[in-house]
């Protein structure tokens, strides 16, 4: 299968999963052929240089952040947002880097995470059979028939808002306004307002001498590109092929081809079968690419997986996202590790504790924070019991103060939801409970870097 030829439209001959039905193909064909002729968004290089970063992930001495919204949306595109999504997820950064005391590599959910696959095609809406909404890429939200008809225009207006956005957060990371001071301020500001600040002001405390310190003996955040200055990377779901097609280029440096939607793709959950279009389009593009797994993946089906994505075992070109459930992380996860490390396959593994916490509560979906918790803290124990790195995490948040998760420790409850559900799809950590959930990372990252530096000494 994988020795067959690639091309950027060889998925078109494979069956697939979660594709819209536009009525208009000649509107569609129009709109991908315009995009094949825009500038790309990101560079080759770029994304090679997030393949190192994410090497060093797998290689057990980095830690990846990756996060943002579960969709992005038209309505929601403002300065505003970007910043505060940006200030939010900077401020994790810098607690978990001296959690770990290793670098953090920076992964938003954004700059294209627009396409959403959906349980079923269709919903009923006041008796009558809608197409299901699958993001501001493909239709509209609006309860319509004419808002829900997939209009392929709408891929258009998602390109420039990605170079927008990500053009904003170029500036950010590279103009100043990311410098580590800025980070550090903002985040003694959350512990301030805290309910649990003190169970966040020993580590806020020596992160302020520390910075102190640099600056003591000469070091000026303005002036040293490691302190003022971040690397900062795009990722979203690579599921609207034609779109991803029409973005796909031949690198000139390498010949390879890479997708310029973003710099890393992932592979969802309901669309990775292996002889699938997605997984064809994605294994020919040099990309970092990540790989959704749920509780349906046995380790079989995942080394076939593998074996497709990363043939020549690559580090830093595969991320697993596992995904099982607080109640079922412990029943799946340790069988796919151990079919990983059998076949001396190099992973990065990360853990996505949203999309197997869903629930139901007063008509709205949301996610309990002490699930969440509880999924990242069982995938920490276990790797430390297979002897393998817990490499990062990957989340639905945003910098705004919505209501879309219950708990934290804010206490957010089932008849909160109402305030502030903000979300185009799942609900997402807000700004307070996404740098709590940073803290708890920290923590476990500080344990696992101490019992990793006991098991040194006890060996010399
Ligand atoms: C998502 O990440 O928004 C998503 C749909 O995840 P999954 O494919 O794991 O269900
Ligand atoms: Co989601």
């Amino acid at each position: 299968m994988s020795a067959e030829r690639w091309s950027p439209e060889s998925w078109r001959s494979k069956p697939i999963q979660q594709a819209p039905v536009y009525p208009d193909q000649e509107a569609l064909s129009d709109v991908e052929r315009q995009l094949a002729g825009f500038p790309p968004l990101v560079f080759a290089g770029e994304a090679r240089k997030l393949k190192r970063a994410l090497g060093k992930v797998a290689a057990g001495e980095a830690f990846l952040l990756q996060g943002g919204d579960c969709a992005e949306s038209f309505a929601e595109h403002s300065a505003d947002n970007i910043r505060d999504f940006f200030r939010v997820f900077l401020q994790m950064a810098v607690v978990m880097t001296f959690g770990a005391a290793s670098p953090v590599v920076k992964v938003g959910r954004i700059a294209g995470q627009f396409a959403k696959p959906r349980t079923n095609p269709t919903e009923k809406i006041n008796g009558l059979e809608l197409p299901i909404y699958r993001g501001d890429i493909v239709n509209d939200s609006e309860p319509t028939l004419k808002g829900r008809t997939p209009d392929p225009f709408r891929q258009l207006q998602a390109y420039r808002q990605s170079a927008a956005t990500l053009n904003l957060l170029r500036a950010f990371a590279w103009g100043g306004y990311a410098n580590l001071e800025n980070a550090h301020r903002w985040m003694l500001g959350f512990v301030q307002d805290s309910p649990q600040s003190g169970r966040y002001q020993e580590l806020a405390n020596r992160i302020t001498e520390t910075l102190g310190f640099m600056r003591a003996i000469g070091l000026d955040p303005e002036e040293h590109e490691q302190l003022s200055r971040t690397d900062f990377y795009t990722s979203h779901e690579a599921l609207l092929l034609g779109y991803e097609q029409a973005m796909t280029r031949v690198d000139s440096t390498s010949g390879d081809y890479y997708a310029t939607s973003g710099h890393m793709l992932w592979i969802g959950d309901r669309t990775r079968q292996y002889d699938h279009a997605h997984l064809e389009y994605c294994r020919g593009v040099k990309n970092p690419i990540g790989l959704k797994c749920g509780p349906s993946l046995k380790p079989d089906d995942l080394l076939r997986l593998v074996d497709m994505l990363n043939p020549s075992n690559e580090p830093g070109r595969l991320t697993l996202i596992a995904r099982f459930g607080s109640d079922k992380v412990v029943d799946h996860l340790p069988a796919l590790i151990r079919a990983i490390q059998r076949e001396g396959r190099t992973v990065v593994w990360s853990c996505d504790p949203m999309h197997g916490n869903t629930i139901s509560a007063n008509g709205y979906k949301t996610r309990p924070f002490d699930r969440i918790m509880s999924e990242i803290r069982t995938f920490f124990a276990i790797h430390h019991a297979e002897g393998t790195h817990a490499g990062g995490v990957h989340l639905e948040m945003t910098g705004k103060n919505v209501t879309e998760c219950t708990g934290g420790a804010r206490a957010i409850s089932e008849g909160d939801l109402s305030d502030r559900y903000h979300t185009y799809c799942d609900p997402r950590l807000n700004a307070e409970q996404s740098i709590e959930v940073a803290f708890l990372i920290a923590e476990l990252l500080k344990t696992t870097r101490t019992r990793s530096a006991e098991k040194t000494e006890a060996a010399e």
